[in-house]
């Protein structure tokens, strides 16, 4: 009688498990955040599908950077308005930053989403579904001091189990006058160090290889506790001393803030990767004034020396904004200028979008017109891939230790990897396995990739 009772519930759990699909737009932290919210969803009794057609619950994780971002997404979820014609029981909840941003005006807009919720506001996601089970429409989007999600295993979103992510602060206080991060992400604060610790070892036990130690600007991380004042450098030593075979890597820094003493530990600890991204900007100091950044060229260059000197075969990469409000054509030649006195690996690189509400939508005039923007863009886009490549044609000749994580996109022969420094290397498989250390000799390169064999 018993084993017959306990067969009918379960029977019940697989007819009761909803299916959760989620799509995440934007930047790591957005990534990382959709695998708590995965993780919070798990615990509701929901259970995670890949096809969108199966889906009773439909997430977009968003963001707000550039107003293209945020126009992908409206067009998008046109196509889940859609589906839920097709399937009235379907319900759809927009997350992250264009949630925060817009608020419930999303809801007033778009009338066919269910859910509005803002990045500190996750953990409600199953009272809003309770509560929004009748059909109404609920939104939460009440930022945090506190919240870091510190106490939620992620459930892993990534495909290959070797490089995780882990976060280890939220927020901003920088305000840089484009930026919209700290009105989306509330104010900064940061994760207490054991749970990174716990959650940085449970990834090595279950395999992974790498982890990226994620915040929008990491070098200000701080946890004081009695007898437990830890700051960036300490938490990396810390995450590094895990394991020898894994590598660590962060995102990101801000150059007013690099120090250093993080400049050495990444110099003088083996598995932390050599590779810093260090966002610019751009080239002049007044434009960097303009922007809000806090430092000037001279001070980014000096800190870009320091690296060089400490980390002499340090990977570099950075992002760059093009037609900034106010921006000179004597401005845009002291980007370009910067750029080849650095000689990046690599860059992001981005039209000024004017965000509603920040500092430099209240204060300057978005004037530069969108045909020099374009052209001034191209320009840093065309030096930037001299520069790559002449990077790769540097790395020709010589050996390095790579982390396999994939299969080449060409043939199933070939696997791809990554340097130390965060390049991408192709060669002939043989019988490597994916999450295998080899050395691989490069032997020709492209813009975007160096190729090599195994030695
Ligand atoms: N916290 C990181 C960057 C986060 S946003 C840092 O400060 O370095 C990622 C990048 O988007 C920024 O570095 C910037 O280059 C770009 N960006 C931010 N706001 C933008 C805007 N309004 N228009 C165009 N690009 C923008
Ligand atoms: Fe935005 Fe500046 Fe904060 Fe980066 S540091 S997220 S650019 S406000
Ligand atoms: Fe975008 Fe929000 Fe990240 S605006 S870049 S998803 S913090």
């Amino acid at each position: 009688c018993f084993i017959f009772a306990d067969e009918i519930q379960i029977t019940l759990t697989i007819m009761e498990s909803k299916k959760l699909y989620i799509e995440t737009y934007g930047c790591q932290m957005n990534f990382s955040d959709s695998e708590v919210v995965a993780s919070i969803l798990n615990q509701d009794g929901y259970t995670l599908t890949d096809d969108i057609k199966d889906a009773d619950l439909i997430f977009v994780n968003t963001c707000s950077i550039r107003d293209n971002a945020e126009r992908r997404v409206r067009n998008r979820i046109q196509e889940f308005k859609h589906l839920k014609s097709m399937k009235p029981t379907l319900k759809v909840g927009i997350l992250g930053c264009m949630a925060e941003r817009l608020k419930e005006n999303l809801l007033k807009e778009e009338s066919f989403v269910d859910l509005v919720v803002g990045p500190d506001a996750y953990r409600d996601i199953p009272r809003l579904l309770e509560e929004g089970s009748d059909g109404r429409q609920m939104a939460n989007t009440i930022l945090s001091l506190e919240e870091t999600y510190a106490d939620i295993t992620p459930v892993r979103l990534d495909k290959n189990g070797i490089s995780g992510f882990v976060s280890i602060m939220r927020g901003c206080d920088n305000y840089c006058a484009y930026c919209v991060v700290p009105f989306t992400r509330g104010h900064e604060r940061s994760r207490d160090p054991k749970s990174i610790l716990t959650e940085a070892k449970d990834l090595v036990a279950k395999g992974y290889k790498e982890i990226t130690l994620l915040g929008q600007n990491v070098n200000s991380f701080k946890w004081k506790e009695e007898g437990n004042d830890v700051n960036f450098s300490a938490l990396m030593t810390q995450v590094a001393a895990i394991s020898p075979e894994l590598r660590v890597r962060f995102s990101t820094s801000h150059p007013k803030d690099i120090s250093e003493e993080l400049i050495e530990v990444i110099a003088n600890t083996p598995n932390i990767c050599n590779s810093i991204h260090l966002p610019v900007q751009a080239g002049s100091s007044s434009m960097l004034k303009r922007m809000k950044r806090n430092y000037t060229r001279e001070m980014y260059i000096d800190r870009i020396e320091k690296i060089k000197s400490l980390i002499p075969d340090c990977g570099l990469s950075t992002d760059i904004i093009a037609g900034y409000c106010g921006e000179t054509e004597e401005e845009h030649q002291a980007t370009l200028t910067l750029m080849k006195m650095v000689g990046y690996d690599f860059a992001f690189m981005f039209k000024y979008s004017e965000r509603p509400d920040t500092l430099a939508a209240n204060k300057y005039a978005d004037d530069v017109p969108e045909k020099v923007k374009g052209e001034r863009l191209q320009e840093i886009i065309n030096l930037q891939q001299e520069s790559s490549h002449q990077s790769n044609l540097k790395d020709v000749g010589k050996t390095f230790r790579v982390l396999v994580d994939n299969v080449s996109k060409r043939s199933k022969l070939q696997m791809s990897g990554r340097t130390d420094q965060n390049k991408v290397i192709v060669f002939d498989r043989k019988d490597t396995q994916l999450g295998d250390y080899v050395n691989v000799e490069c032997t020709s390169c492209t813009t975007a990739t160096l190729m090599g064999h195994l030695v």
